[in-house]
């Protein structure tokens, strides 16, 4: 069976980039979107020169993107998501989104939580697509990491989300990854704390200048 397309909503960010070339490599079908169609196709000119051949990677606006995808992963800064969203809202419709969102600004070079009035970024994206299936993902993920093809993603991926089938499929999604791990966070009304939690990261990541992740102990694992 052919695997699912995935579209990348600002995937000429980093983290979109990273994602994308990740789940290329695992066959994928892969549309990068972003504002400018001529800078997503630059992103993926450069993702599929650096990606075995064959790579199916296209790149376009973030409409075209979302109308040629499965499922649709959106990677903005949280400023963004609203306008992103509102825009997208009609193709994005019967869609899985999974969001990397993070509500965080820099403010005198110290990462800090915004605060959201919906509760997070991943519950006010459900509530502007109330026709998708919205889930929280890959927050703790390194877009560094991501970068590094060859290496295994190191950690724990906290996937939340309201819909079991949609969250299982992300599940499968990220165990695709090599070295990711998938645990179920539960529903998006706990995603905040794991959205915000990033900030803790980037201040670890400054302290010892690594790019580091999240292991989540005590899980019962497969005999
Ligand atoms: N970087 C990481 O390691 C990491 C890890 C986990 C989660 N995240 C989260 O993933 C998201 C993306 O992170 P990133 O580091 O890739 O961010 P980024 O590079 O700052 O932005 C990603 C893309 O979003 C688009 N964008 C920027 N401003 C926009 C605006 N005002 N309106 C619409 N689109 C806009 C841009 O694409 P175009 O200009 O091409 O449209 C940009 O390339 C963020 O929410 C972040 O918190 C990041």
């Amino acid at each position: 069976m052919s695997k699912p397309t995935l579209a990348f909503i600002g995937g000429t960010g980093a983290e979109g980039r990273g994602l994308a070339s990740r789940f290329a490599r695992a066959g994928h079908p892969v549309r990068i979107g972003s504002r400018d169609a001529a800078r997503a196709e630059q992103a993926a000119s450069t993702l599929r020169a650096a990606l075995p051949e064959g790579a199916n990677v296209w790149g376009g606006g973030n409409a075209e993107a979302v109308a040629a995808a499965d499922i649709a992963v959106l990677t903005v800064p949280y400023e963004a998501q609203r306008a992103t969203l509102e825009v997208l809202r009609g193709g994005l419709s019967g869609k899985i989104v999974i969001t990397a969102v993070v509500p965080m600004e820099f403010r005198e070079g110290q990462a800090r939580a915004i605060a959201v009035a919906e509760g997070s970024a991943a519950e006010e994206a459900q509530a502007l697509l109330p026709q998708s299936r919205v889930i929280g993902a890959f927050h703790h993920v390194s877009a560094r990491k991501l970068a590094k093809p060859g290496l295994p993603v190191e950690g724990d991926c906290l996937v939340l989300g309201d819909n079991a089938e949609a969250k299982a499929t992300v599940m499968a999604l990220v165990e695709e990854i090599e070295g990711l791990r998938p645990v179920d966070a539960g529903g998006l009304a706990a995603a905040y704390p794991v959205e915000i939690f990033t900030a803790a990261l980037v201040s670890i990541n400054r302290v010892h200048r690594l790019e580091t992740g999240v292991r989540i102990v005590g899980l019962r694992e497969a005999p």
